[in-house]
């Protein structure tokens, strides 16, 4: 049986734009897939302390994982959920792998670039990041790893490391797919990106300072409406989905199709040629009000226990598909 597997970093509380571009399509593809699939989602909590966490770790992990159920994810038992930090596979095969990885391929890596820049001291958990992420996928032998575009440059990583492991010590890991059919698994030619409301020119942002930039998942159901209804639109007068010049316009008829479950088609043809605004915004702020209402009552339904029990369940499982594929890697450089 093959494996999905991803991960998704639980310093804050989400946006909505993070629920809708990056949560609700992985819970869709983890319903479509569980049947004939293992689908491993994780929480790395260890790349989460790279950098300052909001709040509690363990309470973030916790709530992210209720986030998962509350978006909709069907349990059965080939979905496994587990801490990165509680399977201690996954750093003995970074550190494996930091002796098969060169200096020069990881400082390329983007993300380090960006997170180090203007820093005096960069720890070195930034830079060893995306090694761990390869441990973290190539444990699994995961050949789709949905995630966002952002981190298409660690999956190319984690494929190299594999490819170089395999070429020197024989077949050891399953070399995950290449980004661009990760990209026809994922079924998103074009990544949803959910735009900030006050400067709809950049990606919806939980760092952003504005309050009313973003949406968060913890919001009040009638402040995020308030929130729709002062979006920054734009002055050409008719409602059209063009990003590109009405960036504010498209981003509402956007969050509406995905909170109301709504082919993107549909929204922009119902409100084609509309003039007034205000009446588009009343009606996203309604939907989005109305999901919100929603998702926070099932969450409110889910308990620690029952997190902790599926958690338990699934590092006993992780624990033991890991180990065995550590072995492998331990044997071919005879530390076993
Ligand atoms: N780097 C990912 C992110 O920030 C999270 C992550 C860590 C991950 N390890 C992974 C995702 C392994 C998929 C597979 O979103």
């Amino acid at each position: 049986m093959k494996t999905i597997l991803t991960g998704i970093r639980t310093n804050s509380v989400l946006t909505l734009g993070n629920y809708l571009g990056a949560l609700l399509p992985m819970v869709r593809l983890a319903n479509k897939h569980s049947k004939d699939s293992h689908v491993n989602i994780f929480v790395p909590d260890l790349h989460s302390i790279i950098s300052e966490v909001d709040g509690d770790l363990k309470a973030n992990i916790v709530r992210t994982i209720k986030y998962y159920l509350a978006a909709g994810l069907e349990l059965n038992e080939n979905v496994h959920f587990y801490r990165q930090s509680y399977v201690p596979a996954h750093s003995e095969l970074c550190w494996i792998l930091n002796c098969v990885a060169t200096m020069g391929e990881t400082s390329r890596m983007i993300q380090y670039k960006e997170k180090s820049k203007g820093q005096e001291s960069c720890n070195v958990g930034i830079f060893d990041y995306p090694i761990l992420m390869a441990a973290d996928i190539l444990l699994y032998s995961a050949e789709f790893v949905p995630v966002g575009e952002d981190q298409f440059q660690h999956i190319e990583m984690a494929r190299n490391l594999a490819m170089r492991f395999n070429n020197r010590f024989g077949e050891t890991f399953v070399v995950p797919a290449r980004t661009s059919d990760q990209v026809k698994f994922m079924e998103v030619e074009n990544a949803i990106r959910i735009r900030d409301l006050l400067s709809p020119e950049k990606k919806m942002s939980k760092s952003t300072a504005a309050e009313n930039s973003k949406i968060m998942l913890d919001d009040e159901p009638a402040k995020a409406a308030k929130k729709i209804m002062s979006a920054t639109t734009d002055s050409l007068g008719k409602v059209k989905f063009d990003m590109f010049n009405q960036p504010g316009i498209s981003n509402l008829l956007q969050i509406e199709a995905l909170v109301t479950d709504t082919p993107l088609q549909d929204v922009i043809s119902t409100w084609a040629g509309e003039t007034r605004y205000g009446d588009l915004k009343k009606k996203v702020a309604e939907s989005v009000s109305e999901m919100l209402t929603v998702f926070q009552g099932r969450l409110a339904e889910i308990s620690d226990e029952q997190v902790y029990e599926l958690l338990e369940a699934g590092e006993k499982y992780a624990n033991e598909v890991a180990k065995a594929k550590l072995f492998d890697a331990q044997k071919a450089f005879k530390l076993r």
